[in-house]
């Protein structure tokens, strides 16, 4: 067992870090605040590789491995979560389950702008009344012969927006249930797609999330993914790595959050010395360092299992549980340890308390984590 990292990953930590601190710090206040998609910062992101780390570069990506995907995910994220989840989403999701599952045309067509970072995907699977029941779908994808006809409504798309390309999850036959269900490639731009509100979000508000509304939308024959019927196992297996982008982001907000506690915890005094020398803080901050490390080992140890081409689904829930776990208790007393400096913007502990929440919700609750682990804990 080893557990250093390579040079090629240590370049990318650090490659990440540099744009984190020069690229996405500047600014990350305001745009939380005003609700401000951080688009150039992600066209920036798309140049440099960060939005198709493990797509093989014959079609535009990285050609690297989910343990460098986790270590920049880390890196962004302890600076602008909001960037990170498009990251995620983009990466894990959408790119790998193309790449994975698409057909070659499929791949030339929407992969190849995916990976170069001129477009940006989006994952449609969540519904009002679909969300950890994501057998439920009222969205349907009806046969007409030679096309689908797509009717229904999406809930909390990240990138609902700014994506160019949906992967929508849709009911094909409803007598079925989730073996009637497929998996789409839509445009943004085609007739009878309409982007609802963008969500007033707790955090991560720079991202872009909206309800997308289908009125008899065509879909090409051509655009659906796999085989009929497999729509349901294809969200579930892009789900579970996109587990380990989430868990890796958690991971990020944690460590950044830790990271400014340990900081201030230097400078700041009280009581005649600075504040880390009290045992009240010190502790604080062995407990967030032990708690952090742990989490980063379960969102390596999926990646590795990802690499290496073993099962990863237990473990990628293990790591978002726990990591999101984490990111939401070190937020917290990173803001305890700041004090009333903590509950102001200018110290950017609040806004990663605000961000973390979202990481125990997201691409499955805690609960839903606790199903996928205790299902195989028992089997
Ligand atoms: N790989 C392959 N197949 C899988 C699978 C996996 N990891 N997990 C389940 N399946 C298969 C099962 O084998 C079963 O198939 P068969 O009937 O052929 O055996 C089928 O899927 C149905 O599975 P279950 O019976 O287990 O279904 P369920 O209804 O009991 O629950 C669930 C499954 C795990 C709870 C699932 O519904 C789930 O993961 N829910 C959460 C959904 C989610 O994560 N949503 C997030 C939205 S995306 C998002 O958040 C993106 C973003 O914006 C950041």
């Amino acid at each position: 067992m080893n557990f250093e990292l390579t040079e090629e990953h240590l370049a990318v930590q650090q490659a990440a870090r540099d744009f984190a601190q020069t690229e996405l710090l500047p600014g990350v206040i305001e745009r939380d605040e005003h609700q401000k998609f951080p688009a150039e910062q992600i066209k920036k992101m798309g140049e440099l590789g960060f939005m198709a780390m493990m797509v093989d570069p014959k079609y535009g990506g990285g050609g690297m491995d989910t343990i460098s995907y986790v270590l920049a995910m880390e890196e962004i994220s302890k600076i602008d979560a909001s960037a990170s989840v498009c990251m995620s989403v983009n990466n894990s999701l959408v790119c790998w389950g193309l790449e994975t599952y698409g057909t070659e045309d499929q791949k030339q067509k929407y992969l190849v702008p995916l990976a170069s970072g001129q477009a940006i995907g989006a994952f449609l699977l969540s519904e009002p009344e679909a969300g950890s029941d994501a057998t439920s779908q009222r969205t349907t994808a009806f046969d007409q012969g030679d096309h689908y006809l797509l009717n229904g409504t999406k809930n909390w798309i990240t990138n609902g927006n700014s994506a160019s390309y949906y992967l929508v999850i849709a009911q094909t036959d409803v007598e079925k249930g989730h073996k009637g269900i497929n998996a789409f490639i839509v445009e943004k731009s085609w007739d009878g797609v309409t982007v609802g509100k963008k969500e007033d979000k707790l955090g991560i508000r720079g991202s872009d999330t909206h309800s997308i509304m289908f009125q008899d939308v065509k879909i090409p024959k051509e655009n659906r993914i796999g085989e009929d019927g497999f729509g349901f196992t294809f969200a579930m297996k892009v789900l579970s790595g996109g587990r380990i982008g989430i868990a890796a982001q958690a991971l990020g907000i944690a460590s950044g959050a830790y990271e400014l506690a340990v900081k201030y915890s230097k400078e700041r005094k009280a009581f005649g010395k600075e504040i880390m020398h009290h045992q009240a803080i010190a502790f604080k901050l062995a407990d967030m360092a032990t708690e952090i490390e742990a989490a980063r080992m379960l969102c390596l140890k999926a990646a590795w299992l990802k690499d290496q081409h073993l099962n990863y689904d237990r473990a990628s829930a293990m790591a978002k549980l726990f990591a999101s776990e984490v990111a939401m208790k070190t937020t917290v007393e990173a803001v305890q340890v700041h004090g009333g400096y903590g509950f102001v913007k200018e110290y950017h502990v609040e806004r990663l308390m605000r961000d973390a929440k979202i990481t125990q919700i997201y691409e499955g609750t805690s609960e839903i984590q606790r199903v996928v682990i205790s299902r195989d804990v028992l089997k």
